[in-house]
């Protein structure tokens, strides 16, 4: 490679400023832009699938209409973050193929069932939270076209965060069987909402290069605990509690300890036997299929109507 071009992008990093889709970039920076955003990408439209199931079952009119806002905000935070990766010059059959063959990954969290109505109400607190936790940072990423899809699905994704905030408080304020069945849901999303953040430090394979390339702004472990530390005052003013014994207030540190995670979970979930990886990939991949005749009418009208295509 060009010297002259490789300074120039070092330069570009160490001032904090932005890489953009036409300058030079080392191989490995790409790679591993277009690996972690088409997860990112992956989990967005994969993670329709366990609160589209509540939608026919929504217990009114407004929940009902919230929660299908919701979905589709996923479905347009999927299409930015393909964009975003097409700027890399990859394209989304690519890799929309590689997800359904199982050679990229889309995240541990969406392996899980939604058993009850107030699932809903811990993915939009927990793993929207955790979510925000995670991508607020990534604002701040140095790739511009990345960085700049994440702004806006913050925002919506913090609208996301309050409403399950705000669903899990009217359950929680309700009848026993409303209050148990709030407390059931955080029992089972709390632990895989902290697997999120991905494997500790001391295993994440990417995050050193990452970080010195600022795609990543902080470690795994870092977002994990900033994470803990916004639950644990939110639970007590829902009037619920997290299935933590080990949840205490160190002084020292300033931050809460936490329990041990089970990593073997976290390990079995990504090698695809979490409990719903098969009926999760199967259905997304129906709907591929399913939609096919819709990509092919499109690509024919485009051929006959040039002028039209978006650019
Ligand atoms: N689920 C699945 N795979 C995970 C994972 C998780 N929770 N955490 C880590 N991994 C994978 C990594 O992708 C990597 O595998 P690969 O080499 O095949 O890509 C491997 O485990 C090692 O992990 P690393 O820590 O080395 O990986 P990263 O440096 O990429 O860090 C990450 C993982 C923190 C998830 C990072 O990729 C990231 O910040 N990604 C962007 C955000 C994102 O993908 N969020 C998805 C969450 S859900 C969502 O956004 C939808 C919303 O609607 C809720």
């Amino acid at each position: 490679e060009d010297t002259g071009q490789e300074a120039l992008f070092d330069a570009t990093i160490a001032a904090d400023e932005r890489i953009e889709p036409r300058d030079w970039m080392p191989d490995d920076y790409r790679a591993s832009l277009v690996r972690q955003i088409a997860q990112h990408a992956h989990s967005e439209i994969i993670g329709m699938q366990p609160e589209a199931n509540w939608i026919t079952r929504a217990p009114s009119l407004r929940r009902k209409a919230i929660l299908m806002a919701k979905v589709q905000d996923e479905a347009g935070h999927g299409l930015y973050l393909y964009s975003a990766a097409e700027t890399l010059g990859t394209g989304r059959d690519e890799l929309l193929d590689k997800l359904h063959t199982g050679r990229q990954k889309y995240s541990s969290i969406f392996n899980y069932p939604t058993l009850t109505w107030a699932d809903v109400g811990a993915i939009g607190w927990l793993v929207d939270g955790a979510a925000i936790t995670n991508q607020v940072p990534l604002c701040r990423c140095s790739y511009g076209p990345y960085a700049r899809a994440m702004v806006r699905i913050c925002k919506e994704e913090s609208f996301h965060q309050r409403q399950g905030y705000e669903l899990l408080l009217t359950l929680s304020r309700g009848t026993e069987a409303q209050h148990a069945m709030a407390q059931d849901a955080i029992d089972r999303w709390w632990w895989p909402s902290l697997m999120m953040f991905g494997p500790p430090d001391d295993e994440s394979a990417h995050s050193a290069q990452s970080m010195a390339w600022k795609i990543k702004r902080h470690s795994n472990d870092e977002l994990r605990q900033r994470f803990v530390d916004i639950c644990v005052p939110q639970a007590e003013t829902l009037g619920l509690t997290l299935p933590d014994p080990d949840l205490r207030w160190n002084e020292e540190r300033g931050h809460w300890d936490f329990g041990p995670i089970d990593w073997t979970e976290f390990r079995e979930v990504l090698k695809g036997n979490g409990p719903c990886n098969d009926e999760r990939i199967g259905r997304r991949r129906r709907a591929h299929q399913e939609g096919a005749w819709v990509r092919e009418a499109a690509a024919a009208h485009a051929a006959k109507h040039p002028a039209h295509t978006p650019h």
